[in-house]
């Protein structure tokens, strides 16, 4: 028999290794924080409110969605493609990636947010 001292860290260690380092964000955890932009956005097609609808959006051309009739001049003209890189700076960002852009949020803090919703607006299609 070990001693519970000796076995204690071992435990601990497989417990560390198990938990998958995510690189890619979690879809489900993502629909959770989408939460903070849904009283703007949906991800239904079509269905715009304040904001535009984000379906399809990873991969789009900004300022694209049908129907959509009050981008700001500044996301008109960004020239922007919704790449995920892109879509991560602007949710975490949204100010400094596209100033004078008329989205009233100050962008996501924790990096696994952003990376959560992306994985869930990937879902949106
Ligand atoms: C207070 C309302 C509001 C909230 C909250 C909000 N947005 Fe927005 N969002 C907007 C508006 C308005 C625009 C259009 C901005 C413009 O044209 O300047 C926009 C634009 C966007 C765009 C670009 C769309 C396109 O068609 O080019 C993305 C992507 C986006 N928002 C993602 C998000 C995400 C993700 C969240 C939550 C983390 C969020 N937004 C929270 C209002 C909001």
């Amino acid at each position: 028999m070990k001693s519970p001292q000796f076995v204690a860290p071992l435990l601990l260690s497989a417990v560390m290794f198990a938990a998958p380092a995510q690189a890619e964000g979690d879809a489900a955890a993502g629909q959770k924080t989408f939460a903070q932009c849904r009283t703007c956005h949906s991800v239904d097609a079509g269905k715009n409110g304040l904001g535009p609808s984000l379906h399809g959006i990873v991969g789009r051309k900004a300022a694209s969605t049908e129907g959509f009739k009050t981008y700001s001049p500044a996301m008109q003209n960004s020239g922007i493609t919704w790449t995920e890189e892109n879509l991560k700076k602007y949710i975490a960002d949204p100010k400094g990636f596209v100033p004078g852009n008329r989205m009233v949020f100050v962008g996501l803090k924790k990096p696994e947010d952003v990376d959560n919703v992306i994985a869930y607006l990937k879902t949106a299609k």
